[in-house]
């Protein structure tokens, strides 16, 4: 028996790294999966490669920061797929690395948009239709940036500590509903995220590379497994938790 079978997860920013595999991963797992990104291109190839293992899923184009995308994509699981039971609040941006004095006002506020409001829309609309049904599980995506300060990275971080403040409040506000809320925390991974950086930021690459005390950078299946289990009725006694996902860094 796979471990989402018959479930529909929704999975945002899932055209990329790590909501590109968790997408996947759930799929092969046994769930219809709705593609929710802002890049049409990526989301479809997501579709395409697992529609081509014989999976099923469909893509929607959504920006998590506006409402009315958010109340879309939830509204296509619904019409598509009949409901919905998980959904990953993946998608996110970095913003820039800059000391907080340095960084720039336009560029915080839409790491806050995408990051934190977004996360906020999906857990909104996505309750919402799992209050309609038979509950669920919300997945959101923080980082080891929201746990403890990682220089350089003020708005992103500040939002990922407020994801990890935001599921609790969903964990005990519908605890006796059916509905878990659990968020992750990574340390470092390779995606098309950090490739960025390094490209930006060459000098970054030793320094990310060591940031783990397990050797080298995560794969996006080591994160993908931990949204699974967090998705699946294995963990169907935990909620409110922020699980890390990061080699231990957070235990040092
Ligand atoms: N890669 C890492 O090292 C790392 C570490 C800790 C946490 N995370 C978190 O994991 C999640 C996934 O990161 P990733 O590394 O796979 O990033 P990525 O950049 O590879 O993928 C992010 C995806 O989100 C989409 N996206 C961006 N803005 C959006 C919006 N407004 N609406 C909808 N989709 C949007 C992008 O188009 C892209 O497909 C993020 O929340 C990130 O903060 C990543």
């Amino acid at each position: 028996m796979r471990l989402v079978e018959d479930q529909v997860a929704v999975i945002t920013g899932a055209g990329s790294g790590i909501g590109r595999t968790t997408a996947k991963t759930f799929a092969d797992q046994g769930a219809s999966v709705v593609v929710a990104d802002v890049d049409t291109d990526g989301g479809e190839a997501t579709v395409d490669a697992i529609t081509d293992d014989g999976g099923e899923a469909t893509f929607v184009h959504a920006d998590v920061s506006d409402s009315a995308d958010a109340e879309g994509m939830i509204e296509t699981a619904v019409s598509e797929f009949g409901g919905i039971d998980v959904l990953f609040n993946n998608a996110a941006i970095e913003g820039p690395v800059s000391r907080l004095d340095e960084y720039d006002n336009d560029a915080f506020e839409q790491v806050i948009d995408v990051n934190l409001k977004g996360v906020w829309y999906g857990m909104k609309y996505g309750i919402e239709a799992m209050l309609a049904d038979d509950g669920g599980s919300i997945i959101s995506a923080s980082s080891i940036g929201g746990e403890v300060a990682v220089p350089q990275y003020s708005g992103y971080g500040a939002a990922k500590a407020a994801v990890s403040q935001l599921t609790k409040y969903a964990a005990i506000e519908y605890a006796e509903e059916g509905i878990r809320a659990n968020a992750i925390a990574p340390g470092i991974v390779r995606t098309e995220m950090i490739e960025r950086t390094i490209d930006e930021h060459p000098e970054m690459e030793a320094q990310f590379e060591e940031t783990e005390p397990m050797p080298g950078l995560a794969d996006p299946e080591e994160i993908a497994n931990a949204v699974l289990f967090l998705g699946s009725d294995l963990s169907s006694r935990v909620t409110g938790v922020t699980l890390p996902v990061e080699g231990g860094y957070l235990a040092q």
